[in-house]
């Protein structure tokens, strides 16, 4: 997964480049590089850095020691090769004739590279990406230089994922693109064009793109864009106005994203909400799902990972108290290798942030060729899941660029509260009244969310009195135990602090032995019916050395005869909770992280959306 930013047009396209991937270092940033076709010398220069995007900055002087009004460039999240200046992108052929960018994964590369070598080929770096690269040279030269030949006969040889952006020295200002699986969107102003693997890096630049769909090629020059399928036939795409504005691309006066995007939740709650609520009742009609479907409906899937597969544990509670549909709740890394056993008339839901999750987007693949119905939770619009899933709902997060997820995770507890919901109404376990009595519940949530944030500076002080912690213990019962699973998450994804999200009953189970003094345990008391057990096995850890923190709903102050430090959250009807108790631990984790200097929007090894296995 990486960033990628091309530009032609009638200015500097080196500094355009620049400031585009700044905008996708989150996408994967262990090293970074730039391809420009000097005008002057008519020859493609390339300046490759490792390391993070400013190396190149620097190394380029923001751009400007680049001549050049035609250019490509990438920031690089390895997946074959270590992060190097000789695995870092642009690769080319040896003759610098066909130049290239990618993001994604060649699964034949090494058919293809043995392939390449026996007519004669050599290589110098270790990446698939060389590999597809001097495929297209192959072709290139075999095709007396037919640019749109060459990509077609190349790619077609392809296994895998790839957006690529392609320069051929012969053809200056004009750049070529092709993608399968990996995302990549075109963008045009008065003054120029663009390729960008997302939204944030052109934004700045203009608002009118073109989402490419897989096994279709583009070519960019000084008059035109036009569009190609994978045989070279040229087709029409729509222009897609984006209405996101700049500022919600940027921090917004916050010191890092994440902390941005924490506080923008009530917003994104309410956003979420509305945007399926017409006249005071849930209306999916722009889903596409519909009553009679929901009524046949007996068995729900809901594949994910990471923080969007917490989503799906917290569905799995709600859900099945509000309706008689069984649910099952999978990691997509898993459900993709075995072979389940789904009825016909059920439903696959996958949830992803990026829509470009490669396991999500391969699960949902796999769920379709057995002709089930799916449906994406997804917040990028135009992304691979969102387009090639049967349905999708948005959720309103907009652009989300800390790599750790709060605004997308609480838009998409807000859509699954809503199918669940929904699903009750039209299969009749739950009566109108009370359908609106929780919707009128929910439209309570972002002001209550509001309220938690006023908190926060005694979180900040209970954090920093754990900055240093080695090990923590989230645990919790029901709905509880999958917002510890989320809190123990963003723990470990910007802290770097080990721990672990734990049923309050299977502790004493054996992970017990791992208590010892002075052990931060949180422990999660929403769920009334729960929360008693769940101190009970507060006091047996605390017994054994542990510090509590605990995080219950105003008028529990009983738990402050056991626990060090609590935090309240407002009440709420019980099945929404996760949106209001995930609060303080993305504030606790977020604390910590800063507190040990962690870079919190760009954790170590991690990358916003991972497009490859
Ligand atoms: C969450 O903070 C992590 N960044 C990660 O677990 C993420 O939720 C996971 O990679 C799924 O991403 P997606 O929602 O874009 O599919
Ligand atoms: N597979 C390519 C490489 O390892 C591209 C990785 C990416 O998407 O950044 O260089």
């Amino acid at each position: 997964m990486c960033g990628i930013v091309g530009y032609t047009g009638d200015e500097s396209a080196a500094p355009i480049i620049l400031e585009g991937l700044s905008k996708l270092e989150y996408r994967g940033y262990d090293s970074a590089g730039m391809a420009v076709f000097n005008d002057k010398i008519q020859k493609i220069e390339i300046v490759k850095e490792k390391g993070r995007l400013q190396g190149l900055i620097e190394k380029t002087n923001a751009g400007n020691a680049m001549m050049g009004c035609c250019g490509i460039g990438h920031t690089r999240w390895a997946t074959h090769g270590i992060p190097s200046q000789k695995n870092a992108h642009p690769h080319f052929s040896d003759d610098k004739m066909v130049v290239a960018v990618h993001n994604g994964i060649i699964e034949n590369f090494h058919e293809l590279k043995e392939y390449l070598q026996n007519k004669g080929y050599e290589f110098y770096s270790e990446t698939d990406t060389e590999t597809v690269t001097k495929l297209i040279d192959y072709y290139y030269k075999k095709t007396e230089h037919n640019p749109l030949e060459s990509l077609s006969k190349a790619l077609i040889r392809v296994r895998g994922s790839y957006a690529l952006g392609i320069m051929f020295s012969d053809r200056p200002g004009v750049i070529y693109a092709a993608r399968k699986d990996s995302p990549l969107i075109v963008g045009k102003n008065d003054g120029g064009k663009f390729i960008a693997s997302d939204v944030p890096a052109i934004l700045s630049r203009t608002r009118n793109v073109y989402y490419i769909d897989n096994m279709e090629m583009v070519e960019l020059s000084g008059e035109e864009i036009k569009f190609y399928n994978i045989d070279g036939e040229e087709i029409t795409k729509e222009q897609v106005t984006i209405n996101w504005d700049a500022q919600s691309a940027e921090k917004g006066g916050y010191e890092h994203f994440m902390m941005k995007e924490i506080h923008e939740q009530p917003k994104v709650v309410k956003d979420t909400l509305q945007a399926f609520l017409k006249d005071g009742q849930i209306d999916l009609k722009d889903v596409g799902l519909n009553e009679e479907m929901m009524k046949s409906l007996k068995k729900l899937y809901i594949i994910a990972c990471g923080s969007a597969y917490h989503v799906g544990v917290t569905a799995k509670y709600v859900i099945e108290d509000l309706t008689d549909v069984m649910v099952e709740v999978d990691l997509a890394s898993e459900f993709r290798y075995r072979d389940p056993k789904i009825p016909e008339d059920s439903l696959v839901v996958i949830i992803s942030q990026s829509g470009e999750t490669a396991d999500s987007l391969a699960a949902l693949r796999m769920v379709k060729e057995k002709e089930i119905n799916t449906l994406g939770i997804v917040n990028v619009v135009g992304s691979s899941i969102a387009r090639e899933a049967d349905y999708t709902m948005y959720t309103i997060a907009g652009p989300e660029i800390a790599v750790a997820t709060t605004k997308a995770y609480s838009a998409q507890l807000i859509c699954i509260y809503l199918l669940a919901i929904y699903m009750g109404r039209v299969k009749g376990s739950l009566e109108e009244k009370v359908c609106q009595d929780m919707l009128q519940e929910m439209m309570t949530l972002p002001d209550k969310i509001e309220k938690i944030l006023t908190d926060k500076d005694r979180i900040q002080w209970f954090a920093n009195k754990f900055a240093s912690a080695k090990d923590m213990f989230f645990i919790g019962r029901g709905l509880d135990y999958a917002i510890c699973l989320e809190g123990s998450l963003k723990m470990k994804e910007i802290s770097y602090v080990h721990s672990e999200a734990y049923a309050a009953g299977e502790l004493k189970h054996g992970t017990i032995s791992l208590i010892e003094d002075g052990t931060l345990v949180v422990g999660l008391m929403t769920q009334t019916s729960l929360g008693e057990k769940t101190l009970s096995n507060m006091v047996e850890v605390k017994s054994r050395g542990a510090y509590l923190m605990g995080v219950t709903e105003y008028g529990n102050y009983n738990i402050e005869n056991t626990v060090n430090f609590v935090v309240y959250v407002p009440k709420t009807d019980a099945h929404f909770t996760s949106s209001l108790a995930i609060i303080p631990l993305q504030l606790l984790g977020y604390y910590i992280s800063v507190a040990r200097g962690v870079d919190v929007d760009k954790p170590r090894n991690l990358a916003k959306s991972v497009t490859v296995e």
